[in-house]
């Protein structure tokens, strides 16, 4: 199943990069204030699910741009969570920070895990049970103990004023505390940054389940932890999501509870 998923990322990657020589050409649609799409977006994602239903036609789709399929539901027995370019405002503008983001649910629990980032060639890849990988190396959650050292990265969706208020006081905590807190615009990127040791942790509220599935089963295969702002394990619907090495982790979770 994850060399399908990778077959599938690969084949999105090939009209990502195809298109992102020529983004003068980009057909972009406004989905809600600042929540853009572009076509690249549709086809790199009807290329994944080509690949996915031929090899499995019974299996079930949840994707960014054309939602859920009429069998998918919480106790489907497979769902494949997909978000074609997680980043489409960096790769609308050039800004090279975006990834392919797939993910197997079975019965609500996520098994097998591809991020792909096309433009430096990283492929992160992570099965239940079986580790993280990138390009075929086994990766693991960095080693810090103390925030005080720690690089962290977060995230928040432009345009809505509420959460704002409560992105920047989070941010002031947070970078206080650290050595940086980077905001690079592609949750499933900074999920397996923390996978591979380059991030210490990721915090970020009302994310989508394509934006965060891939790159949860990443960091927790690589021995981090991924939960909700309350310490629960419910993120993956909810959007609201603490990661990092156990240690860091831990400290995250202790600044950011007043923000559950
Ligand atoms: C976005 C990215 C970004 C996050 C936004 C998401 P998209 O996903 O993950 O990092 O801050 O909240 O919407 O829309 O580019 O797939």
């Amino acid at each position: 199943m994850i060399n399908t998923a990778v077959k599938a990322a690969r084949r999105a990657a090939a009209v990502i990069n195809r298109a992102s020589f020529d983004l003068d050409r980009l057909i972009v649609t406004e989905k809600n204030h600042k929540d853009f799409a572009t076509d690249v977006d549709q086809a790199a994602e009807q290329a994944i699910i080509e690949v996915l239903s031929k090899a499995y036609p019974d299996h079930a789709f949840l994707g960014e741009e054309s939602g859920a399929s009429a069998n998918a539901h919480d106790e489907a027995e497979y769902t494949w969570i997909i978000d074609p370019i997680d980043g489409t405002t960096n790769f609308m503008h050039g800004f090279p920070q975006y990834a392919i983001s797939i993910a197997l649910s079975q019965r609500g629990v996520i098994t097998q895990s591809v991020v792909y980032d096309p433009v430096r060639n990283d492929l992160f890849t992570a099965t239940k049970g079986a580790g993280a990988y990138l390009n075929e190396k086994r990766i693991r959650v960095g080693k810090l103990d103390r925030i005080a050292n720690a690089l962290l990265a977060t995230g928040y969706q432009v345009g809505n004023p509420a959460a704002l208020k409560e992105y920047l006081e989070m941010y002031g905590i947070m970078a206080e505390r650290c050595q940086g807190v980077r905001r690079a615009g592609s949750a499933a990127l900074d999920l397996a940054y923390v996978a591979c040791g380059r991030l210490d942790g990721f915090y970020e509220k009302g994310l989508k389940p394509w934006d965060i599935a891939g790159g949860a089963l990443l960091v927790t295969e690589a021995g981090g932890i991924v939960a909700e702002f309350n310490g629960e394990s419910d993120y993956l619907y909810k959007g609201d999501i603490i990661a990092g090495s156990p240690k860091i982790f831990g400290q995250m979770v202790g600044l950011l509870t007043p923000y559950a």
